[in-house]
């Protein structure tokens, strides 16, 4: 049985992942220093309560452990509070992420699946779903410490035999179809719990953030990725890693992950309403500075190559699993 160490393991997609290493017979190691991560969601493994920036902690992992690999979800993920208070981000994402990569240098660990981001991308200049090849400007903190992380992988790729993917996620959505982990954010940014949080009155209402951009409704358009799947394609990265990747070879790659399909924030809102069968308010305020029209994924080379396919593609479904969720809570 393979071991993986996973830091950030105790966190939304972290959780769903470490559930389907369990179901795919692997061993997880969770190091999570619990900033934001919850022990209920960890379902399997075992738990170390510590920090990516604790280099005596992660030697004494690496010396305690066969560690065969690392999946890495540690981060800090705030973009907007990366704009106004960026350093904390460099430190955890990008110090953090080199300090565990020195890590698995110093014990020859050499394989590592990372969690990167749509914000990569930055401000896009079309309405063409993002493919893996476009210039990396990010236009936030937050996208830039994920890139500088990728940039290491793909240098230390050139010049050793050192293996990564980089995963770059759009919008995870959803949670486990069986409702025993779920999105527990706090606090919560992203629309989709927002969205149920309005539909069960623990908000008064929702907030549109712009609804004059160059899309049919008038508001953005992004897209949702089931968290069960972006957990599915880690277990496909990790064995491209062991099974495709020749172990005298350096390797780094990205994927995008999405669905390829996009919802604008009030298809959003309407789904929520009809599958909560509430009619909660919908608050129509000024655009957020930083925020694209446009987000969308071209995920035919995660398609092609990983052989990795959402199952849970339709936002109703994502939106019935995180309902699902919020009521059993
Ligand atoms: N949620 C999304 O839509 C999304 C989209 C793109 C990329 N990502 C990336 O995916 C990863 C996971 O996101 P998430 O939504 O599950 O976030 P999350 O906050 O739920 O999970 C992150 C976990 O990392 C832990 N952590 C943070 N800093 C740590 C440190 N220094 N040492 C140990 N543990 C630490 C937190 O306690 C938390 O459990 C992040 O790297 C994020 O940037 C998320």
């Amino acid at each position: 049985m393979k071991t993986i160490l996973v830091p950030g393991g105790a966190g939304f997609i972290g959780s769903h992942t470490v559930a389907a290493l369990h179901r795919h017979g692997y061993k997880s190691i969770i190091l999570d220093n619990f900033s934001n991560g919850h022990k209920e969601s960890v379902l399997h493994g075992e738990i170390i309560d510590g920090d990516i920036r604790d280099t005596a902690l992660l030697d004494t992992i690496f010396n305690t452990y066969e560690i065969d690999a690392v999946i890495h979800f540690a981060a800090f993920i705030e973009a907007g509070e990366s704009v106004v208070n960026p350093l904390p981000f460099y430190d955890n994402n990008t110090a953090g992420a080199l300090n565990l990569l020195q890590a698995m240098q110093r014990h020859k660990v050499e394989r590592i699946v990372f969690s990167s981001t749509a914000a990569v991308y930055g401000q896009p200049e079309n309405d063409n779903a993002l493919v893996e090849t476009l210039p990396k400007l990010p236009i936030n903190p937050y996208g830039q410490t994920k890139w500088a992380v990728e940039c290491m992988l793909r240098d230390i790729a050139a010049s050793s035999n050192f293996k990564s993917i980089a995963l770059r996620y759009f919008n995870a959505a959803g949670c486990d179809p069986e409702s025993r982990i779920g999105e527990l954010h706090e606090p919560e940014t992203h629309l989709i719990p927002l969205v149920l949080q309005a539909a069960s009155g623990k908000r008064k209402n929702i907030k549109m953030f712009g609804t004059d951009y160059p899309t049919p409704d008038g508001t953005c358009i992004r897209d949702y990725i089931h968290v069960s799947d972006l957990a599915n394609a880690h277990v496909k990265a990790l064995s491209y890693l062991f099974d495709n990747v020749e172990e005298k070879n350096g390797f780094y790659d990205a994927f995008n992950l999405g669905t390829g399909q996009g919802f604008s924030v009030r298809e959003v809102i309407e789904t929520a309403r009809c599958v909560t069968g509430v009619n909660f308010d919908a608050i129509e305020e000024e655009r957020r500075p930083g925020d694209p029209a446009f987000l969308v994924a071209n995920a035919d080379k995660a398609n092609k190559i990983l052989k990795w396919q959402p199952e849970y593609p339709e936002l109703e479904e994502m939106i019935q699993h995180a309902w699902a969720f919020l009521k059993n809570r």
